[in-house]
């Protein structure tokens, strides 16, 4: 099938560089010359493991290209994807849906008669009906087909998804939409159809209970912080009851980047509009418990430095929001670091892969090349990321370079035995 999948960002050029590998040819489209360039000579723009290796094999087989002209996608494609992003509003809680109103009225002069466009933004609730009207203006059709990709696993969620839901008006759009995924949907995943509300809100009802399970545990450690008790351990323990299960209920400093925090806010917006605040209003502690760690990081480490960060100097470890990531989108890690930096410390972070973004946008914290770099002369080491490659360090190692052995596990996820068996002071967020 000709296939055109607008926006190249995490999403886009995932399911662009997937949808080629399914066998559709596809033409992808960013309005960034440079992005479009870096992907048809066979560079990813940014860090998603596999993703790189996806590109180029579908580029040499001619199945996948990418443009930055409309009036192309327009004469090329049967089915559009608009994956362009919905970040959130500056100074509120709501979406902001700039990029996909551009996507769609770009797209509407250049759209065929019997065509499909197909959405993936995350959006909020009534925007698929209201983009449809455009839609079926032009005698094409919408379905609403929300993604549920991981960073870092964006590649094989989007070719063995755990489920595909499709929002549709009529049932020959969808079955339109399921010719797309034939391979996927023969492979027994299973598929929910519905109407377009529904599926706008499976996406965010998802991540919101997402972000509540992650919230939960994070309640539990502050009560295991004001009574000894050790959240890893209750973790677990709460973890075998399948009703439960131990997925997302890894406590530490909290979710960040681009989805959890701007959707459960954008859904608080929404739902404020349609008469139901009172619905979600749970999810506004949700948003207060998450926040609420990253200030009890720095409290933690101030408590850890005597009672005052002036004039200390601090290892942060990791800047991304999450390990094999590059995003630093509300990045729990760069958070701290900004904050501890501002109490009066010297801050010196590293991270595998975020350093590029991170030093464009926080150009005021100090960077160093290494982990054992970033922690000579350090009165105090930060673990904000859960990078394979820190929970490698060796303690031995990085005695030799630090001016005090103290370190503050923000992610629940050292060896503290070793380090504490290496003579170092460690302390973490919801276990002592
Ligand atoms: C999230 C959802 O998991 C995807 O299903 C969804 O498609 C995506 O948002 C989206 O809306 O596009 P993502 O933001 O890539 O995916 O990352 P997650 O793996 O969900 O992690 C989010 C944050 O929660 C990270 O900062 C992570 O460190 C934190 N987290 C996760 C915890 O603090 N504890 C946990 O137990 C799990």
């Amino acid at each position: 099938m000709k296939i055109t999948v607008i926006g190249t960002g995490y999403l886009g050029a995932t399911h662009a560089a997937a949808m080629a590998e399914l066998g559709h040819d596809v033409l992808g489209l960013d309005v960034d010359q440079s992005k479009v360039d870096r992907l048809n000579s066979g560079e990813v723009p940014f860090f998603e493991p596999g993703l790189p290796e996806l590109l180029k094999r579908n580029l040499e087989t001619g199945r996948l290209r990418f443009t930055t002209s409309y009036g192309e996608v327009g004469r090329f494609g049967d089915v559009h994807f608009v994956c362009v992003g919905t970040p959130q509003k500056k100074g509120e809680f709501a979406a902001d849906l700039t990029y996909v109103d551009a996507a769609v009225q770009s797209l509407l002069p250049v759209l065929r008669a019997g065509s499909l466009v197909v959405g993936k933004s995350t959006v909020p609730l009534g925007t698929a009906a209201r983009i449809s009207e455009q839609v079926e203006r032009m005698g094409a059709s919408l379905v609403w087909n929300p993604e549920f990709l991981r960073e870092g696993f964006a590649v094989e969620d989007t070719l063995n998804p755990d489920r595909i839901v499709m929002g549709a008006e009529a049932e020959p759009a969808a079955k339109h939409l399921c010719e797309v995924y034939q391979t996927i949907l023969d492979r027994g995943v299973p598929l929910v159809v519905t109407d377009f509300a529904t599926a706008e809100l499976v996406k965010v009802a998802a991540n919101s209970f997402l972000a509540t399970k992650i919230s939960f545990i994070n309640a539990m450690a502050e009560v295991c912080e004001a009574t000894g008790a050790d959240v890893t351990q209750l973790a677990k323990a709460l973890s075998y009851d399948v009703r439960i299960g131990g997925k997302f209920l890894h406590a530490g400093l909290g979710f960040g980047g681009g989805c959890l925090p701007k959707d459960i806010r954008a859904f608080m917006a929404r739902a404020g509009e349609l008469g139901v605040d009172q619905a979600l209003s749970f999810l506004k502690e949700v948003d207060e418990i998450n926040k609420r760690r990253r200030a009890r990081m720095v409290d933690l480490t101030r408590e850890l430095c005597d009672g005052s960060l002036a004039g200390m100097r601090v290892a942060v470890l990791g800047a991304a929001f999450k390990p094999n990531s590059d995003d630093i989108r509300d990045s729990p890690a760069l958070d701290v670091a900004l904050a501890i930096q501002r109490a009066g410390s010297a801050v010196r972070v590293y991270d595998p892969q975020a350093m590029d973004n991170a030093r464009v946008s926080y150009p005021t914290l100090g960077y160093s090349a290494s982990a054992i770099e970033a922690a000579r002369g350090a009165d105090v080491v930060l673990h904000l990321t859960e990078w394979e490659e820190f929970r490698e360090l060796e303690p031995e190692v990085l005695s030799e370079v630090v001016n005090e052995r103290r370190i503050v596990d923000g992610r629940n996820a050292l060896d503290r035995e070793k380090w504490r068996d290496a003579g170092w002071t460690y302390r973490a967020l919801g276990r002592s």
